[in-house]
């Protein structure tokens, strides 16, 4: 019989998930099918016992679910509960198995373009996203990163809650725009310069390091202000098209046991965004 797959948000309508889901199924010659189901929140209890009472196999999880689900599952595993938020539900007879696979997707696209060892990092922003990205990269060998935000108590409270203080500090927008010459890699988390406020950005870039990284989870546009800058000055740039394809490879990986084509899922939404340069 053929197995069910999902992804449960709202807004879902725009979800690129399904494209890139389905073609891998069928890449891969899984006798499934990866559906988007927009879902209220008022509704998400019923939601996931629906997800049980048919047997959907697996499902994803996003905006603005993915830290009210946990208390809906039988398992979450462990950096999932330390992040606060699960993208990705595996059903094992039925049972509910919860996943972050946005933190190590973000973690895996960097390293195809940086290794990571004795790099200083910059995160802008401390929202969820930050979070996941800030929880996984702390996992790797001899990386130093700070934090920037809008609001400093939240980047405060996320070095705070994660006990990171020795490898972690927070600093304000003046320091980010002085200090930006001193980071390897910038990883921009926050929604500033989205689609349709394209012609912002979080940080003025005045100096940065030659050759440095700079990685936008943003992928609409598919090269936000900051790239577009950074680019100018002489910086590597990277988009969210890269966290988006890891994430979901890591997903099918949970569902299937075996990692689709990356470089195809992103081809897929590269086309879709009408994207011209990565
Ligand atoms: P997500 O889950 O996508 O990370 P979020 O949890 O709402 O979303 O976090 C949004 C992030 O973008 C936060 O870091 C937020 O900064 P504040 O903590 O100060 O709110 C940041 N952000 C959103 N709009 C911003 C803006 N106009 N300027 C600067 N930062 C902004």
């Amino acid at each position: 019989m053929k197995k069910l797959y999902g992804v449960i948000g709202a807004p879902i309508e725009h979800s690129m998930s399904p494209l890139i889901h389905n073609d891998a199924f069928h890449q891969k010659g899984y006798n499934a099918h990866y559906q988007a189901f927009h879902v209220e929140p008022k509704n998400l209890k019923e939601a996931v016992v629906g997800m049980r009472a048919l047997g959907v196999s697996g499902f994803n999880v996003t905006i603005p679910h993915k830290e009210a689900i946990i208390p809906l599952l039988d398992e979450v595993d462990d950096a999932a509960g330390r992040i606060g938020a699960v993208n990705t539900v595996v059903n094992r007879d039925g049972i509910l198995f919860g996943y972050n696979t946005d933190g190590r997707g973000y973690v895996e696209a960097l390293k195809e373009i940086t290794s990571l060892s004795n790099k200083r990092i910059l995160i802008i922003g401390a929202g969820g996203a930050a979070r996941a990205i800030f929880y996984t990269l702390a996992q790797e060998e001899g990386i130093q990163v700070d934090l920037y935000n809008r609001t400093a108590s939240k980047s405060a409270d996320l070095i705070h809650e994660f006990s990171l203080g020795h490898l972690a500090q927070t600093i304000s927008l003046d320091e980010a725009i002085e200090r930006l010459g001193d980071y390897d890699v910038v990883v921009q988390t926050t929604s500033v310069g989205m689609f349709p406020k394209t012609d912002e950005s979080p940080v003025p870039l005045k100096k940065i390091k030659q050759g440095a990284v700079f990685s936008d989870i943003i992928y609409n546009p598919y090269e936000t202000k900051l790239l577009k800058d950074a680019k100018v000055l002489g910086a590597v740039t990277q988009n969210g098209v890269h966290m988006f394809a890891y994430q979901a490879a890591l997903a099918f990986e949970h569902w299937t046991g075996h990692l689709p084509d990356t470089d195809r899922m992103k081809k897929l939404v590269k086309e879709q965004l009408g994207g011209i340069s990565c």
